[in-house]
């Protein structure tokens, strides 16, 4: 079992199609990685997804190297890449490196991920510096949900898609190792992978990608959000949790749980002399 890299990512390009899903704790972890995860993302949307949030823009960079650290443990092989929080890379330079440090230093990751087109390109370049391997991340990014308006498929008509072709392209060219597209119609998914050189992973971006990437409680169904169109899920966990639960409660209340096999037992002699008071100081 070879571990991922992000170079090895990098030449995946053009072959095997890159599995990628979110991750936010070990157990998920765990299971994403043994179901072949290429790349767990430890993704922003924890905020929405696990800690009650409305949008990603209210994490904070102690919560996703929380979260990222819990996942490297339980990763053995997927790259485990981080996302950098709204405002962890808007204000300089220098405060954008240590954060993406963190997450490699602290939170155990093999890469960072951070939204936005060619703007972002001095900050890529600075992180790439350190040697950190970037992930880029454009058309819907959720940390731009007030600056777009809402959450809106990005490159819809002729001057945007064209735009994000050019953020496409000067991502790749500063060196980022793999390109999230996120709702964006599947042509200009379609053009901006056969153009670069480094993978594009889709999210409503249709199947022309080179990968694909779902948030893991949307796939396995363990929540009850309302899901955009683009998500297929493939098990209703939620459902199943909650018959589970349910048994275990009725077992609690007809006292049909604990059975006698999933209770500690004394030898029945040392049983009867406690119960006799054998051996008691009599306090
Ligand atoms: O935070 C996240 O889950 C993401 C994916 C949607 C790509 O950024």
């Amino acid at each position: 079992m070879d571990k991922v890299t992000a170079p090895s990512v990098k030449a995946a390009k053009g072959g095997d199609k890159l599995r990628m899903v979110t991750a936010y704790d070990a157990p998920s972890a765990r299971i994403a990685d043994r179901a072949g995860a290429d790349i767990i993302l430890v993704g922003d949307s924890v905020a929405n997804v696990v800690l009650g949030y409305e949008s990603t823009p209210e994490v904070t960079m102690d919560a996703m190297i929380h979260h990222t650290a819990a996942v490297t443990r339980a990763a053995p092989r997927a790259l485990v890449v981080g996302d950098m929080p709204w405002m962890s890379y808007h204000v300089t330079t220098e405060d954008s490196v240590r954060n993406a440090a963190r997450f490699i230093r602290e939170g155990g990751a093999g890469a960072v991920k951070l939204e936005g087109g060619a703007k972002r390109v001095p900050t890529i370049r600075a992180i790439l510096d350190a040697e950190i391997p970037v992930m880029g991340h454009i058309g819907l990014t959720p940390q731009s949900v007030h600056a777009m308006g809402g959450y809106k498929v990005q490159g819809r008509g002729l001057e945007s898609a064209y735009a994000l072709m050019a953020d496409a392209r000067a991502l790749a060219e500063a060196g980022v190792f793999s390109i999230v597209l996120e709702g964006v119609p599947d042509v200009v998914a379609e053009m901006i992978t056969a153009e670069i050189d480094v993978p594009t992973i889709g999210i409503g971006a249709g199947r022309g990608c080179d990968g694909q990437v779902l948030v893991f409680h949307d796939v396995l169904g363990l929540h009850d959000r309302r899901l955009a169109k683009f998500v297929r899920k493939y098990a209703e966990l939620a459902d199943v949790a909650v018959a589970a639960l349910e048994e275990f409660f009725a077992d609690v209340r007809s006292g049909a749980f604990p059975a006698d096999d999933e209770t500690y037992h004394l030898p029945a002699e040392v049983a009867e002399a406690l119960r006799a008071g054998e051996g008691s100081s009599g306090e």
